[in-house]
């Protein structure tokens, strides 16, 4: 459910924070209004804009499960202004939400195949909601595989959620793969996500893909997907881009040429594959 005004806000209540890494907390938020925290929903991979007022307003992906109703869960790096104030928020305090915002991943696409989840760095933030649903909803779907990757152990994110899943998770039909790219202390896999697809526990003719992380390293995904036999109709990624509105009036995050314009906020921030080649500066 949206506030009337687009720039409303929902004033949320921060329940717990948890240190996930030295820039990495995750917050669980609730709805102070009951009605609101009953009839809010939302798609995994999609948005909300945080706002801390007299500081400012950022766009932060939703990364708990939509099953969940009236609480949600949001990951935050500290980089700037915005997050270094949001980072010192304990529980019992308070910020302002609006959204959800953005097109999420089609899940109801995904139903009765199998899924494929490859995360770079703080790509897994979008995904853990995918993830999670899929989990939820268990029935729906069929094996699936998490790629998440990042250059140290210590930077993976959810690393240990995710480990503590890992043997439930096998006799599930669930495959947890963990690699890092640059630590020599590391035990575990190492090498690139894309290294690691050939791993996966999905049938390339039966799979969607979700992929997030650093678009550079985008092309070199879809290169491995589409020769290990993916459907380049079935990958999706999500972006992140310079935002404002939140809601495709400002402008900001617009890309593409004259002729084929996406919005991040509004056409995004969820692109399939296609949609990705074909306009200009998305990537
Ligand atoms: C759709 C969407 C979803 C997002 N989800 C998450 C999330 O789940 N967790 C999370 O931690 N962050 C997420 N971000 C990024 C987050 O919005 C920015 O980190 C935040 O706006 C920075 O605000 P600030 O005031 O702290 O930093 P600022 O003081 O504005 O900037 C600090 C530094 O960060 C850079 N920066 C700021 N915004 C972005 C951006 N959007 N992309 C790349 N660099 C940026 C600036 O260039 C600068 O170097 C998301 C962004 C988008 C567009
Ligand atoms: S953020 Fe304003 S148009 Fe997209």
């Amino acid at each position: 459910m949206e506030s009337d005004n687009v720039y409303g806000l929902y004033k949320c209540r921060i329940l717990r924070v948890y240190s996930l890494t030295e820039e990495e907390k995750l917050f669980l938020l609730r709805f102070e209004d009951s009605d609101i925290a009953e009839s809010w929903s939302f798609i995994p991979g999609q948005f909300v804009q945080v706002a801390l007022p007299g500081v400012g307003e950022i766009p932060i992906s939703i990364c708990s499960s939509p099953m969940r109703k009236g609480f949600f869960e949001l990951c935050i790096k500290k980089v700037g202004k915005v997050t270094d104030m949001i980072h010192k928020l304990q529980p019992g305090d308070f910020v302002g939400i609006r959204g959800p915002y953005g097109n999420g991943f089609p899940m109801h696409e995904f139903e009765n195949s199998d899924i494929l989840l490859i995360a770079a760095g703080i790509g897994m933030v979008p995904l853990r909601s995918v993830f999670m649903y899929a989990v939820d909803n268990r029935w729906k779907f069929g094996n699936i595989t998490v790629i998440n990757s990042a250059r140290y152990g210590n930077k993976l994110l959810f690393r240990k959620e995710l480990e503590a899943m890992r043997d439930i998770a096998e006799a599930e039909n669930i495959k947890i793969i963990q690699t890092v790219t640059r630590d020599p202390e590391w035990e575990g896999r190492v090498g690139r996500a894309q290294e690691h697809i050939g791993d996966a526990n999905t049938d390339p003719e039966n799979s969607y893909v979700a992929v997030c992380g650093p678009p550079t390293a985008y092309r070199s995904i879809f290169n491995k997907l589409i020769e290990a036999g993916y459907d380049p109709r079935k990958i999706y990624v999500t972006l992140e881009r310079r935002m404002k509105c939140g809601v495709g009036k400002c402008g900001h995050c617009i890309a593409g040429s004259s002729t084929f314009l996406k919005y991040i906020c509004i056409d995004g921030p969820v692109f399939g594959y296609y949609d990705i080649i074909s306009t200009p500066g998305l990537i």
